[in-house]
This record gives structure tokens, sequence and C-alpha cells, in this order.
């Protein structure tokens, strides 16, 4: 294997400023270039902006990886209504959190590239759908979006031909996982309860208030303006031939140095490990998630697999969130999975069947196990409800439930039947799976 070194692998494009004294303010990212991205943008044709994303290569940054600039340029042709940019802000997905750090270490890049998007579509009111626990990340948001209306660089009738107008609203949720899908964030935008709607339509087409909307994470729209000042060729350089450019990967877990790591994709699990310090002191891999709670769960034979979205999808996963979430072997992975399981069962949104029984059938069965009370046939029970929830529910909510689960007994059955008759904290004792 070819020894990276880790300065050689990190590309810190979006986190470079997480370290600088006040990095989060207007004068700081101004001071480092900042908005010379937006000054490109409103000298470009809106055309030529969607082209230049499109040609970048930078694909969906929220899981599931659907191309950028294609997304764009699904809105319908311009007819002098509004068009809406929605940001999904609302990281939820346990394991997740490279946009909280994004929004509170460098609000501006967010902001910047929600002005270029909305330059590039039109949009003349853009919202960021915060998930509502993160108070601190809503205070610094709406600090940002003040600067930016106080310096002029947002508001009305802007730009060298006065026709860039452009408001924007930080919304803070009210801590629904499932607001997440960004059909149900919709709904719960124009103030209705959260629930995924039938696609299609995509929003592309009739999103918020039924109008064309675009819908993008935060690190998608924060990795435009990058693109905007550097090329798509600087962007494209960095990945794979089909995942291009840069990340945040989150490394959690029984790791020595826990944290964030921007790397080019196609970096590798055990490459983000040696960097984190390397597994705990006197203690070995067990398990790991390449994107949260969500995906399969992977071993050690998949260390070397490169994180990009095809290498993935042929192991059989999505990359998903890049939550790579590190389990050592004192860990139970029945406990890990009941945790997640409850989870699921109780952000289900309850729209469909097969999720909202499903989901609380396999928590039952699984806090049985967990606590050493299954019943004979659990575990072929918990996969015939886990193959009746995935692809049979309305959203990937149900799915995902389901993965952990199907997963967790491929790999470790014999846990699963040691539930039968023993406690997961017999088999492992909690104080030696905590990490703090
Ligand atoms: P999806 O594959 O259905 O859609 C991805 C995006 O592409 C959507 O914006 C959709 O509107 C758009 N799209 C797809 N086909 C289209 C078409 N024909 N025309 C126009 N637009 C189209 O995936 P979904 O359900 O939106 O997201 C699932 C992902 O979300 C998973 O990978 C999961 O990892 C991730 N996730 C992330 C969380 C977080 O905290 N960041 C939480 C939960 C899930
Ligand atoms: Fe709601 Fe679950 Fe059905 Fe999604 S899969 S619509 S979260 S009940």
């Amino acid at each position: 294997m070819t020894v990276v070194t880790p300065a050689g692998k990190l590309t810190p494009v979006l986190s470079d400023s997480w370290d600088k004294e006040q990095g989060y303010s207007l004068e700081s990212y101004r001071r480092n270039g900042g908005y010379q991205g937006l000054d490109k943008a409103l000298r470009m044709e809106r055309s030529e902006i969607v082209d230049l994303v499109k040609a970048s290569g930078l694909r969906g940054r929220g899981g599931a990886g659907f191309p950028t600039g294609l997304k764009w340029s699904f809105l319908p042709p311009d007819d002098g209504k509004p068009r809406y940019l929605v940001v999904n802000a609302d990281e939820s997905e346990p394991g997740t959190c490279k946009d909280i750090p994004t929004m509170m270490g460098n609000p501006h890049v967010l902001l910047e590239g929600i002005a270029i998007t909305s330059r590039a579509i039109r949009c003349e009111h853009a919202f960021i759908y915060l998930r509502g626990e993160v108070v601190h990340v809503y205070r610094r948001l709406l600090n940002a979006v003040r600067e930016l209306e106080e310096a002029g660089i947002i508001g009305e009738g802007l730009g060298p031909n006065g026709d860039f107008n452009l408001k924007i609203t930080v919304h803070a949720g009210a801590g629904a996982y499932i607001c997440g899908e960004e059909t149900a964030l919709l709904d719960s935008l124009e103030g209705m309860r959260g629930h995924p709607r039938l696609k299609p339509p995509f929003p592309a087409v009739a999103g918020l208030y039924a109008r064309p909307t675009v819908v993008n994470n935060v690190e998608s729209i924060a990795s435009v303006v990058g693109i905007l000042n550097h090329g798509a060729e600087w962007f494209g350089a960095m990945g794979t031939e089909k995942s291009k450019g840069h990340g945040l990967f989150s490394v959690s877990g029984h790791v020595k140095h826990p944290g964030q790591f921007e790397a080019p994709f196609g970096i590798t699990m055990r490459e983000l490990i040696e960097m984190a310090g390397g597994i705990r002191e006197g203690h070995q891999l067990k398990f790991w998630t390449p994107g949260g709670s969500s995906t399969p769960i992977f071993t050690a034979e998949q260390l070397d697999m490169p994180l990009d979205y095809d290498s993935c999808s042929q192991a059989g996963s999505m990359l998903g969130t890049r939550a790579l979430q590190v389990f050592d072997e004192t860990t139970s992975v029945v406990r890990v999975i009941t945790r997640w399981t409850e989870f699921y069962q109780h952000e289900s949104c309850g729209k469909c069947t097969p999720c909202r029984e499903g989901t609380y059938w396999l928590k039952q069965v699984m806090l049985r196990l967990e606590a050493g009370q299954g019943q004979e046939g659990d575990v072929d029970l918990l996969l015939d409800i886990a193959n009746n929830i995935a692809g049979r529910s309305f959203c990937a909510l149900g799915d995902a439930a389901a993965t952990p689960i199907k997963s967790g007994i491929e790999h470790f059955r014999e846990e699963f039947e040691a539930g039968l008759t023993t406690p997961a904290r017999e088999l492992f004792p909690y104080e030696a799976s905590a990490v703090f």
C-alpha cells in the first residue's frame, strides 16, 4: 500500500478558515478573497454558471450524489414568477456532523454559494432550513445574513446591471428528522406538518409553494464558490472520475483523534483512520459506517475501498453523508443497532404502514435481544420485517431503518443469536466500549 502523509491528502477548502480568529466574520472572509466568486457570477450569463457547475462534476453532498448542475438545469424555462432555492441544513443523520461545523466556522462560504446559485437560477428569495436544535448555528447564520445586508452584498437592484435581487431567510425547524427529506422539508417550510410528498413532480418542477425550487445540501452549495473562483478543472482534478472534488469526511468513535477531514473523494477509510491517529490504544477495528446509520455496516474488509459514489455502490452501499463512525471490538453490534432502530422508530412520520408498523416491531425485537430475552426465530423475524420495510416504504427513512439490521445480521449473526440468552451488557460491558 502506498503510504500517504496526511498533509498530502487533505484539501482544506471549506474548512480552511475554521481555526482562524473570527474566521466566521464577513471581514475575515472578504480579507481572504470572499465574495469574488459572486462578483464573477454577476458578470456571467446565468446559463454559463450552470454549465460551469455541470462541467465541474459536483454531485449532491447531502447523501444521494445527484449531479448539482443537472438538478439546476431541470428548472422549467423562466416565466418571471418566483422560483426558489432552499438549502437543506437539517443535518440529523446519526453520526453526520459536517454541515453544522461548516455553518459555524465559515457561514459566508454558504451564503456566497447561495448568492451564486440564486444568480444562476434567478431566485430572488432563498431559504436555509436549519435543524431546530442548533440554536448557536441559527444565531451565527442570522448575524452573517445581517452582515451581508448591511454591506449591500444582498438586497435589491444590485450587481453591474442592477438586476440582482436577493433576500435570504433562515428558518429553524422543530427537530424532526423527516424534515431533512426534501419534500417533507418543503411542507414544513410552508407551515404544515412535515410529510414526504409523492415524487414526481420533483421540487425542480413543483417545490416550495408549488413553484420551481432547487433543494441542495449545505456542502453542495458551499462547494460552488470554489468552482467559481478556481474553475471546473481545478475542482475536477480532485477526486475520482465520477466522484469529483473535495468533501468533508467526519470520523467519529473509537479513534484517537475524531474530527473532520476535508479530502478528495476516493480517499480510503484506512487513510482516514491513520489521520485520526489510529484506533484507540490496545484495540482493533470491529466495524464502521460509510454514511451514518442509514448505510450498511462495513468491516476491515472494506478499509481500502475508495470512498466515492461508485465504489460504495459496488460494495452495496450509498456513500451517504460520509459519517464515518468507528467501532472497536468492545462494542456490541446489537446495542448499537438497537439505538439506531429506536431512533428510526421515533422519527418515522407515520405516513406509510411498512415503516410506521415495521420500525415499531424492529424496535421490540431488538430491545429483547439486547436484554438477552430474545425468542426462538427472532433473528429471522428481524430479517423478515426488514425485508418487508425495505423497498416498500414511501420514502428513504424506511430503507434506512432496515439497512443496518440486515447488514448487522449478515456480519455478526452470532451476536444476535446470543441475545436469545445473554444480555449485551454482559457480553460487552458498557464501560469498556465508552469513548469518553
Ligand atoms: P434521491 O436519490 O431520491 O434524490 C436526490 C436528489 O436528486 C433530490 O434532490 C431529488 O429531487 C433529485 N432528483 C432525483 N431524480 C430526479 C429527477 N428525475 N428529476 C429531478 N430531480 C431529481 O435521494 P433522497 O431521498 O433525496 O436522499 C437520500 C439521501 O439522503 C441518502 O443518501 C441519505 O444518506 C441522505 N440523508 C442525509 C441526511 C443528513 O443528515 N444529511 C439524513 C438522512 C438521509
Ligand atoms: Fe413516513 Fe417512514 Fe413512510 Fe417515510 S417511510 S413516509 S418516514 S412512515
